[in-house]
């Protein structure tokens, strides 16, 4: 019996670490985290170019490289068209070669499924699919014109996908369940309509000028009050009507086609998770290519998962984890904050490579929470220890129990400055700390000398009102209460720091504030694993301005901690 006991303890012992070791996510106040290997993981990561990943001879080669940039995971496509190359027939070389030298570098791998779509083609389809226009349909433009899309009302279609879809999951699973090393799956990859808003085939057509699904009119109508404003707005401008077509329902324009074409992408992507999960319940999202420049719905991929279709993609698709966005365009604080939302955590597939990734990591994490930010062509970056990204990465890898610790507990902040937005004042607690661009300061040539100014920015956790963390690239700021400010003269400095010849020395008003706020201490410090901080140099006199700011190079990337005092 006892013996039968102590069986049976393990079993369920075992049973709970396997289900634990599944990545997966968690919520901990506002904050999504992924949680992998038992602990929170903020993904450090990078995508390899379309076609660096396609022999094992390139992969053998590459992972290296990603490693020394300082990557924890790399994003990574899986080809369908050299997985199935011979219909039935499924070769698993390149995603087997892909684990095994990931493993070796210790990362983790986030696969990206090239599978009925990429960058809105069916580029990735082998050539037997593709071939076979018949048995698996294409989607037209209005005028007829087939596209090289294929049709996600094809049931064929959808067969072909999914079966080496789930063949691709099985084989993931039987290698990787208890290593983990595969730690999440994109499905298709920037989805969406070009040349056309949507699909113009009979079936396509037929469906446009049907009913709108009851499932989605109970969604608008439940979920009223957290509907995205343009959708809101665009439902209730067309009446707010609870039946009728996709035009009845939300009037008769281009954006009208894009959120029919949306709810079949989604509705067929959630097919593909849930066959995929039947088998291994790995974390899935999707990516988005932008709908910037003021491009109409085709002219960017119309209906992929973009910000302003969340509550159709939702519906349609609720196992969806996330909704991500590949940054490419100017504004990237405006992209980032539609991309958090109260139904989206915030994850970065791709964005540019380039210096400033950087310090734009620091602030998705320090301001969103993100779950991971990852440059495109990662492969292209320097790999020789100075590239800014990898100091970065560095620094953010140090961070990670702290970060993590502090997520949507408003205990966290993110800063990011370029030459045009250089200051951002940041009310917390009762205390302003006014915060800005390194070249703010006079120190440094580079600020006035015409060159363009690489972009500061960083995180700062508040571990209690008098004491901060504060880490990143480029960034200077000064803790003040707020009364203390009225009536000040910001004084202009020589590059000295004395003030400058002719300056005004005399303030406005006269001096009421209760208290002022000093600088304790800074220090230097670097994090161990468990999140505890060790010293490593006091930074006073001229590196913090004699006790009047925090401030980090703009060539530097560090952590610092500092302790506030009050003093009248
Ligand atoms: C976004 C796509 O998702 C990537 O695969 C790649 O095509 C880049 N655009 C640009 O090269």
């Amino acid at each position: 019996m006892r013996k039968h006991l102590l069986t049976l303890s393990l079993c369920l012992a075992l049973t709970t670490i396997n289900a634990q070791d599944i990545p997966h996510f968690i919520k901990q106040g506002s904050a999504t985290q992924m949680i992998v290997d038992n602990k929170p993981m903020l993904l450090l990561a990078g995508e390899t170019g379309n076609s660096s990943v396609s022999s094992v001879e390139d992969i053998e080669t590459i992972f290296p490289k990603l490693k020394r940039i300082g990557l924890n995971t790399a994003l990574v496509p899986a080809y369908w068209d050299l997985i199935e190359a011979e219909e039935g027939k499924f070769d698993f070389s390149l995603i087997d070669k892909t684990i095994t030298e990931a493993r070796r570098h210790d990362m983790k791998v986030v696969f990206l499924w090239f599978g009925a779509w990429k960058n809105s083609m069916s580029c990735y389809a082998p050539l037997w699919f593709k071939s076979d226009y018949k048995k698996y349909p294409r989607c037209y433009t209005e005028t007829g014109k087939p596209l090289e899309i294929a049709s996600p009302f094809s049931e064929n279609v959808f067969n072909a996908d999914s079966k080496a879809f789930v063949r691709f999951i099985e084989h993931i699973k039987s290698i990787d369940e208890k290593e983990n090393t595969v730690i999440m799956i994109q499905v298709e990859n920037e989805i969406g309509m070009l040349e056309s808003a949507r699909d113009h085939s009979k079936t396509a057509n037929d469906l446009f000028y049907s009913a709108v699904p009851d499932e989605l009119i109970m969604y608008l109508k439940k979920n009223n009050k957290t509907l995205h404003p343009w959708l809101k707005e665009k439902w209730q401008k067309a009446g707010g009507k609870t039946e009728g077509t996709w035009e009845e329902v939300f009037g008769k324009d281009i954006f009208t086609d894009e959120i029919f074409m949306a709810w079949q992408y989604a509705a067929y992507v959630e097919k593909m998770i849930q066959k995929g999960r039947e088998v291994y319940n790995l974390p899935m999202y999707v990516n988005a290519a932008m709908n910037s420049r003021n491009r109409k719905p085709g002219e960017y991929p119309s209906a992929g998962p973009l910000a302003h279709l969340i509550d159709i993609w939702k519906c349609a698709a609720p196992s969806i984890d996330m909704l991500a966005p590949d940054l490419y365009d100017n504004g990237f604080v405006d992209w980032v904050a539609q991309y958090k939302l109260h139904n989206n955590p915030l994850f970065i597939p791709e964005i540019r490579l380039e210096p400033n990734d950087g310090v734009r990591a620091f602030y998705v994490f320090g301001q969103h929470d993100a779950i991971g930010f990852s440059p495109f062509s990662i492969e292209d970056a320097p790999d020789d220890g100075n590239y800014k990204l990898t100091k970065a990465y560095a620094k953010l890898d140090e961070l990670m129990p702290l970060i993590t610790r502090h997520q949507g507990k408003e205990q966290m902040k993110g800063i990011l400055f370029d030459q045009m937005n250089k200051e951002k004042n940041i009310e917390w607690d009762g205390i302003t700390l006014s915060c800005k661009h390194f070249f703010t300061l006079p120190w440094d040539a580079r600020a006035t000398d015409g060159s363009v100014w690489p972009e500061g920015g960083g995180l700062i956790i508040k571990l209690n009102k008098l004491e901060y963390i504060v880490a990143g690239s480029g960034i200077v700021i000064e803790f003040k209460y707020p009364d203390e400010l009225k009536g000040f003269i910001q004084k202009k400095l020589g590059e000295d720091g004395f003030i400058a010849a002719g300056g005004d020395t005399t303030d406005k008003e006269k001096w009421y504030s209760e208290k002022r706020i000093g600088i304790g201490s800074v220090d230097e410090v670097s994090i161990d694993n468990e999140g505890n901080m060790k010293y490593l140099r006091r930074l006073n006199g001229d590196q913090d301005h004699q006790g009047r700011h925090v401030r980090i190079g703009v060539d530097d990337f560090s952590i610092l901690h500092v302790k506030l005092y009050e003093y009248k």
